[in-house]
């Protein structure tokens, strides 16, 4: 790929709803000489969201917006983001269902991050059903985001092995660590 300058990166926002270790992550990566992403954006729905505080650490705007009204306020963000002018989003543990409309205008442009070796256990609590479960693999995948939860193509997965000893804790602290690799490597697939 030709290397991109910082004039020419594409403008990415992140969203997020807690403590952001992905958001920082990718913060890290979009500082790096061969990434093709710079982070002008954060945007998240819970306005005490630990990961904001990256936002004035790294200098990146930041806007919360509740979702009392989703129609309006889809509306309003995308609004902010033709202002910003950004071409690419990342989900970072957001815990806010986009609407199909507010998708289909970023089409093939969002991409997220599930804690589990999709298909399998799409939604909430994947560590605590893979627990139960007793399965001996999980790990995380990088996908396209689609008006279908956690179903649109996969870029990316990373397979780890769970042990007699894990819990959902354990399991979710191995995984987030694998998540902080898988994520910049899926958006370096994506560009290169
Ligand atoms: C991660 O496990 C991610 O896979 C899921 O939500 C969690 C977010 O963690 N979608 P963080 O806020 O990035 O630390």
């Amino acid at each position: 790929m030709e290397q991109l300058t910082g004039l020419n990166k594409l403008k990415t926002a992140i969203f997020i709803s807690g403590t952001g270790s992905n958001f920082r992550n990718l913060i890290k990566f979009s500082k790096i000489k061969k990434t093709p992403i710079s982070i002008n954006l954060v945007i998240s729905n819970i306005n005490k969201a630990k990961g904001l505080k990256y936002a004035a650490q790294f200098n990146i705007k930041k806007k919360i917006f509740n979702f009392q009204n989703n129609k309006n306020t889809e509306k309003e963000i995308l609004l902010l983001l033709k202002k910003e002018k950004i071409n690419f989003i990342c989900l970072c543990g957001f815990m806010q269902i986009l609407s199909k409309n507010f998708i289909k205008k970023f089409d093939g442009k969002i991409i997220n991050i599930h804690p589990s070796l999709l298909p399998k256990y799409k939604g909430l609590n994947t560590h605590r059903r893979v627990i139960a479960n007793k399965d001996k693999f999980s790990g995380c995948t990088v996908h396209y985001v689609t008006g279908k939860l956690d179903s649109g193509k996969i870029i990316m997965q990373k397979k780890i092995a769970v042990t007699g000893k894990d819990d959902p804790i354990s399991l979710s602290k191995k995984i987030l660590k694998q998540e902080h690799r898988l994520y910049p490597a899926a958006i370096m697939k994506i560009f290169r």
